[in-house]
């Protein structure tokens, strides 16, 4: 933000809109038989179905002309892509990483690098989980050990960098195994399951001299490292002056090596990579990226996503568009803060978090209340939501039992350049009147649970009958 102006004035988009994409709203009847189609899983609803869509802000950002003249220039050749140089390039210039696999998303990489680095027996430490990640770690035989600050399991504390390790809890862990059976500690920007929060530089910069001190590496999740690199610069002393930018690039610089989802701060409705410095772990992953996603020149994707992945990275990593996109989700949550609903606070950066075990206090976590609050939010209005509490966090593979984490939330999560602030008051409104009914909300049963990262296909019915059709 370096215009004259920007002082005095709110954030405003940093674009105009060239193309729009028309919206259906649905009945009151069709969204019951919708959701009941569905399973009571906002996952399993079909998108035509919904008005505004909030269920994540991966791969639905809306891409910008020169993205899209980006995708006329894809060179889809089998190897050797021209796109795929430009993307190292890119790659090489804001992360600062030597060596760049593309990937078709980020579980792939992180497929890859559990693959390669983790051994039977390891032990994973984190700054909380991701689905994803954690599922890929325990598929290489490792276990995942929570490290994250305790502030970042209470919706409530105020604490601005709840993202932050806790390196006493690293350092026990350690004594306790050894570091040797710890490969790397896996550091994500801007935690999603915590609700969007980052860690500040003083934690990576202690984090990192401790693990160079024990010899484990630091492999960030970069996915929203970017949206991370604007809570720096905005509430980390001596960061003001600094770009996103430049922010970014000092994470990166204190790291081994990054997994990241290109589908979040890079803009892209589809890609990912994994990148590093160690050219032993890069030959590596170049060598078994063939295995599961193709030549290491494209990893999964065409030329055009590739040239469109560059593109979004060079658009992101800008002041101007943090501000906006951070400044939306902000909106939407002080909207909500002020109507009463409990969120999650700090308020994140790519979404909020409604804290379910207040705004349903009545419905035990085992009657899954966070995914019955995204089914009635979801037939209240036609706006879908995601469940981030006891069904995301599945089973602990030692008891069977349930996780029944602290959080018990649900996401609404903003697409990046999608929604105007009038959907955003609109989405306030629906909250608002589910929050007035919010005692004649039921639980749900699980009636059916696939084996892996259950909460995409897990189906539920209502505890009562559902009330009659009005
Ligand atoms: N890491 C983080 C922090 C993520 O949020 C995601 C995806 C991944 C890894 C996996 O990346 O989807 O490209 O394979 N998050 C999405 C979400 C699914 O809705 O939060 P992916």
């Amino acid at each position: 933000m370096t215009t004259q102006h920007s002082k005095k004035r709110t954030w405003a988009e940093p674009y105009k809109i060239k193309s729009v994409e028309l919206l259906r709203m649905t009945t009151l009847k069709e969204r019951h038989k919708a959701i009941r189609d569905a399973g009571y899983n906002t996952f399993l609803t079909r998108s035509r179905d919904v008005y505004i869509d909030l269920l994540t802000d991966s791969g639905t950002s809306a891409m910008s002309d020169r993205q899209w003249a980006g995708m006329m220039q894809g060179d889809e050749a089998y190897s050797g892509s021209e796109n795929f140089y430009h993307l190292e390039n890119v790659v090489r210039e804001y992360y600062g990483y030597k060596y760049l696999v593309p990937t078709h998303q980020g579980r792939a990489a992180e497929n890859l690098m559990s693959k390669i680095l983790i051994k039977a027996g390891d032990f994973v430490p984190g700054n909380m989980y991701f689905t994803t990640t954690r599922l890929h770690q325990e598929l290489a035989g490792g276990s995942f050990v929570d490290v994250i600050i305790d502030e970042a399991h209470d919706p409530e504390s105020l604490n601005p960098f709840k993202g932050n390790v806790d390196i006493g809890k690293l350092d026990r862990l350690v004594q306790e195994v050894g570091a040797e059976r710890i490969p790397y500690i896996s550091l994500e920007g801007n935690v999603n399951m915590a609700g969007g929060q980052p860690f500040s530089m003083a934690n990576l910069s202690q984090l990192r001299t401790y693990c160079l001190d024990k010899n484990i590496p630091i492999m960030l999740d970069a996915t929203r490292t970017m949206e991370n690199a604007w809570f720096i610069k905005e509430r980390e002393t001596g960061y003001k002056e600094k770009s996103v930018r430049e922010i970014l690039r000092e994470i990166c610089d204190l790291t081994d090596g990054c997994t990241m989802s290109a589908k979040k701060d890079a803009l892209v409705n589809i890609g990912g990579f994994f990148a590093c410095n160690d050219e032993e772990l890069f030959r590596q992953a170049q060598n078994l990226v063939v295995v599961y996603e193709g030549l290491h020149t494209y990893g999964g994707l065409a030329g055009r996503d590739m040239e469109a992945m560059a593109l979004g990275i060079r658009e992101a990593a800008t002041d101007e568009h943090q501000a906006a996109r951070i400044g939306q989700v902000r909106y939407l949550g002080e909207k909500l803060d002020r109507a009463g609903i409990p969120i999650v606070k700090p308020i994140g950066s790519h979404a909020i978090f409604i804290d379910v075990k207040r705004f349903l206090p009545h419905i035990d976590q085992d009657a899954y209340p966070a995914q019955a609050l995204a089914a009635e939010l979801y037939i209240e209005s036609g706006i879908r939501t995601m469940e981030r509490g006891n069904v995301s966090a599945g089973r602990d593979p030692a008891t069977g039992n349930n996780r029944r984490p602290s959080l018990e939330l649900v996401r609404l999560t903003i697409p990046r350049r999608v929604y105007t602030q009038a959907h955003m008051d609109v989405v306030v409104e629906a909250v608002v009147d589910v929050y007035e009914r919010r005692e004649s909300i039921r639980g749900l049963k699980m009636v059916f649970e696939p084996e892996y990262l259950r909460f995409f296909q897990a189906r539920f019915e209502p505890l009562s009958p559902t009330p009659p059709l009005t």
